[in-house]
């Protein structure tokens, strides 16, 4: 063979490899195509385990995949987002369709986010974000699902100076740290808490959105701060957490101390009904029927918006034994 004729084959063998890189990675737009196909192998990589809120999301992951037939590959981080990061390459090299990631937290997992962009398997997030200037919706990944962290964050502390009068010596127990909802619910209710001269934040820590870490904070945070007159927890675990706290304080949760969270799972519903725990803003676990319904929309080529936002409810006195029934 000439040397003419071996480089005309090289040529044009890096040319297919360069056109089937481009229509399996949608490098037009940024963003991998995901095929047409009667069923898909999809992979759910979960943050933890360790609270009703996580089982309910992953149970309604793992049951819309059964109801779809498709294949799901799951896998647990238990709270460390290096092992996430490894679970999201293990996917990647199983040969997944499509990825859904929970993120632990905002900036770690924007390795997990570039590599299944490299590999052209479109990833959404679902439940929790990534920072934003490092990784862009629509560009690096298909899409976000979820609720407004922030907007939660606003509705609590509405929720408190309509309660207070304006009036409020506030514990504050944050979610897990450079998580999203720890950033956004922070902000959210911060924001509203400081236009009420009457109301200050007096401590401020992360009970990492676990029940018994929220009552260990709490206790601790209430010793200091004796004058407390309300704890906000990020999430409903800590909140219950929290009452146990005031409860061993020899206070009574509700009227010494009242507590305002996010979530509305069935033992913060039930709270609500004991009068321990003011209120709850929704935070819907249930992402596998809206996961999966972008993924089918977005290999049939349908326009993704960046953010999809879920509608979350309000729980207090009103409704919570109405809600309680249909809640995990
Ligand atoms: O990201 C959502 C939060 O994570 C939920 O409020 C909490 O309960 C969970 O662990």
């Amino acid at each position: 063979m000439s040397h003419f004729n071996r480089r005309q084959i090289l040529l044009s063998a890096m040319s297919i490899t360069a056109v089937a890189m481009t229509s399996s990675m949608g490098m037009a737009d940024g963003l991998p195509k995901l095929a047409v196909k009667k069923t898909y192998k999809v992979g759910f990589a979960q943050t933890e385990s360790n609270n009703p809120w996580r089982l309910a999301q992953t149970a309604s992951m793992k049951a819309e995949a059964e109801k779809l037939g498709w294949q799901l590959v799951y896998t647990d981080a238990a709270g460390s987002a290096a092992k996430q990061v490894a679970d999201v390459n293990s996917m990647i090299a199983q040969g997944v369709d499509a990825i859904f990631l929970s993120p632990r937290e905002e900036k770690p997992l924007i390795p997990a986010v570039m590599a299944a962009k490299k590999a052209g398997i479109p990833l959404f997030l679902i439940d929790r974000g990534v920072d934003a200037s490092l990784a862009k919706a629509g560009v690096d990944y298909v899409t976000f699902i979820g609720s407004d962290f922030k907007l939660e964050g606003e509705q609590a502390g509405d929720w408190l100076v309509k309660t207070t009068g304006g009036k409020a010596v506030i514990i504050e127990l944050e979610g897990s740290t450079g998580s999203s909802p720890a950033n956004d619910r922070k902000k959210g209710f911060d924001d509203v808490i400081a236009k009420n001269p009457g109301m200050s934040i007096v401590a401020s820590q992360t009970g990492d959105f676990n029940r018994d870490k929220g009552r260990q904070v709490a206790e601790s945070l209430l010793q200091a701060h004796p004058e407390a007159t309300v704890i906000y927890a990020h999430n409903d675990e800590m909140a219950i957490g929290a009452i146990s706290a005031i409860e061993a304080a020899g206070k009574v949760p509700g009227k010494d101390i009242l507590i305002v969270s996010i979530d509305g799972e069935k033992d913060g519903l039930q709270a609500i009904i004991d009068g321990k725990l003011g209120a709850t803003v929704e935070c819907n676990p249930k992402f596998g029927p809206a996961a999966y319904a972008a993924a089918i929309a977005y290999a049939k080529g349908d326009a993704i918006p960046p953010v999809m936002t879920n509608k979350d409810r309000f729980f207090d006195a009103n409704n919570a034994k109405a809600s309680i029934a249909d809640s995990y």
